[in-house]
């Protein structure tokens, strides 16, 4: 299957909650998961790289994909293999809407879209929910509240919802702002960062199971 990490707008939380999900569902999963960084700017790449320094082993193995073609996978063959195939494949995306995601925006099965309560958060979820209509996408749209305050009563937050939930399903757990997942390894989760995003994953894992009626 192909779980794809994806939004137009910068600094969501993308790659926070694909390196948190991967090391999340290692713990509880038989499959294998493998990550396939997708964004040109290869942080989660990057981060597990410098994990190899780490003395724990790693989890999964993350691989660099199109960095300059336009066509990154090398035929469709392949990705339709990674989406038919019983491991996880998870894949992080940059904030910018570009052709060359065309085809893994299609063909995920789902895609988790992590947005915030802003204006500019707002425009830019819905910007790119269009652009999966027009691409006429088969992926289900899950939207995870990020970096989400408790103690802040946000004003749009009522309107925002109602029209995220027009497109897709909306986790009730939000992943709150916690400075713990801002120095995450790829190679575990401390318990506080697991403390963290378990509510919105098991969510998550539970819409996935359901959804492909598989165990994950
Ligand atoms: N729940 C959170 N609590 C606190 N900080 C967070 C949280 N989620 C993400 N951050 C921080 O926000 C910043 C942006 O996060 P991240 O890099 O994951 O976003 P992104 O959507 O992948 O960005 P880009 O579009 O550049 O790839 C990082 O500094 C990260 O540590
Ligand atoms: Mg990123």
């Amino acid at each position: 299957m192909i779980i794809t990490f994806g939004t137009q707008k910068g600094g969501t939380g993308k790659t926070t909650l694909a390196i948190a999900f991967a090391n999340y569902i290692s713990g509880l999963s038989q499959r294998k998961i493998n990550v396939f960084d997708f964004d040109y700017q290869k942080s989660f790449y990057h981060k597990w790289k410098e994990d190899e320094l780490l003395d724990i082993p790693k989890l999964y193995d993350v691989e660099i994909i199109g960095e300059e073609e336009e066509q990154p996978f090398s035929d469709f063959e392949t990705l339709i293999n990674l989406k038919e195939s019983e491991e996880i494949n998870l894949f992080d995306l940059a904030g910018t809407l570009d052709a060359k995601y065309s085809d893994l925006l299609i063909y995920s099965d789902f895609i988790v879209i992590p947005f915030e309560y802003s204006d500019v958060s707002a425009k830019s979820t819905l910007v790119f929910v269009n652009f999966l209509g027009l691409l006429e996408s088969q992926a289900e749209r899950i939207f995870i509240r990020s970096k989400y305050d408790k103690g802040y009563k946000y004003l749009n937050q009522e309107g925002m919802d109602a029209e995220i939930s027009r497109y897709g399903t909306l986790l009730k757990s939000p992943v709150f702002k916690r400075n713990c997942l801002q120095n995450m390894d790829t190679r575990k989760l401390t318990y506080e960062q697991k403390y963290t995003v378990k509510n919105p994953f098991n969510e998550l894992i539970e819409y996935i199971n359901e959804t492909l009626q598989i165990s994950l």
